[in-house]
């Protein structure tokens, strides 16, 4: 579909992330000159951010085919049979929100990892027996948005592990112009760049909004997307200049409204905004962090004063003792 296109395909089309592009550039040589299998790869950061993106890449690069699934998606160890068993040599498996596998999944993911084989019991009580089944050599790509919540046994059987960070607004920007050319979209740099600023640092957002300001633009006769069309834009979609959008306004307001700016528990914070405490941790919280709104101490969430300033409120006489 034209979505999946949107994606690059391989390494020298994927803008930013450079640590994990050119580490995972050397491993995927190194395993295609000795012609072997990948080691099993996790990929981890804030949704959006290019890690399914990212096991695309590395199964074209490594010549084979990629066979996508999610956690929650796998219920049994048969169904992780049925996908295992179904892999060609040096297939790519991407699992992602690999954490919320289950305890009997992840057993029998175990030995499939480190062996490449499925141990599989058949029959019930004293007749039963174990039966080994082999694999052929094969790459899990695992991504996952909360890297602590990974039982250690399974985050130890992946070889390498990448963090993906928060694009930076020139980075953006390119892949803001790259998915305009595809798309047949006219804007200048400026435009990219107002839309870029405001795409919390990740690129499935600058897309998204990069297609509805050109909505807006189409709709009032523009011929470009230039700055000004674009802010007036990302105004109307109740983006503000940081990029924070209504919910993530919200959190803040919720704490300096009805916590006094905290400290306050994840979960209080999740009821006050009915989102769920998955959604708090994955999405809003960490964009507030990097952009230092909102702090984690051990008692709870805290605001900080560049919230208060940011959202033109008054700051209490604590906050500026403190700071
Ligand atoms: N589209 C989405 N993410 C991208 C990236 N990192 N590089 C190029 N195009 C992208």
């Amino acid at each position: 579909s034209w979505q999946y296109s949107l994606r690059p395909h391989y390494l020298k089309e994927y803008i930013g992330q450079q640590q994990a592009k050119q580490n995972l550039e050397v491993f995927i040589g190194a395993a295609k000159l000795r012609q072997e299998a990948l080691d099993h790869v996790l990929l981890y950061g804030p949704p959006g951010l290019g890690k399914t993106t990212l096991a695309g890449i590395v199964a074209n690069e490594m010549n084979v085919s990629l066979r996508i699934t999610s956690g929650p998606a796998i219920e049994r160890p048969g169904d992780l049979a049925a996908l295992l068993t179904n892999l060609q040599e040096r297939d790519v498996l991407f699992i992602d929100e690999i954490h919320r596998l289950s305890h009997s999944v992840e057993e029998v993911l175990y030995a499939a990892m480190e062996d490449y084989a499925l141990d599989i019991v058949i029959g019930k009580g004293p007749s039963a027996r174990s039966v080994r089944i082999d694999l052929p050599p094969f790459t899990l790509v695992g991504a996952t948005t909360q890297v602590g919540r990974l039982a250690p046994p399974l985050r130890d059987r992946f070889g390498v592990i990448c963090r993906l960070e928060f694009y930076k607004p020139e980075e953006l920007v390119l892949i803001i112009q790259r998915t305009a050319t595809i798309l047949n979209i006219a804007i200048d740099v400026s435009g990219a760049m107002e839309i870029a600023r405001r795409s919390r640092g990740t690129p499935r957002i600058a897309n998204r909004l990069l297609k509805r300001v050109r909505d807006f633009a189409q709709m009032a006769g523009e011929t470009f997307i230039h700055e000004t069309m674009a802010a007036s834009a990302l105004t109307r979609l109740e983006v503000d200049s940081c990029g924070l959008d209504r919910t993530d306004r919200k959190v803040l307001e919720i704490i300096i409204e009805k916590f006094a700016g905290g400290p306050v528990g994840l979960d209080t914070i999740a009821a006050a905004i009915s989102e769920s405490v998955d959604a708090v941790e994955d999405v809003y919280e960490p964009f507030l962090m990097q952009q230092g709104f909102l702090h984690r101490t051990p008692r709870g969430r805290v605001v900080t004063e560049a919230a208060y300033r940011h959202l033109g409120l008054p700051l209490p006489q604590e906050v500026s003792h403190h700071v």
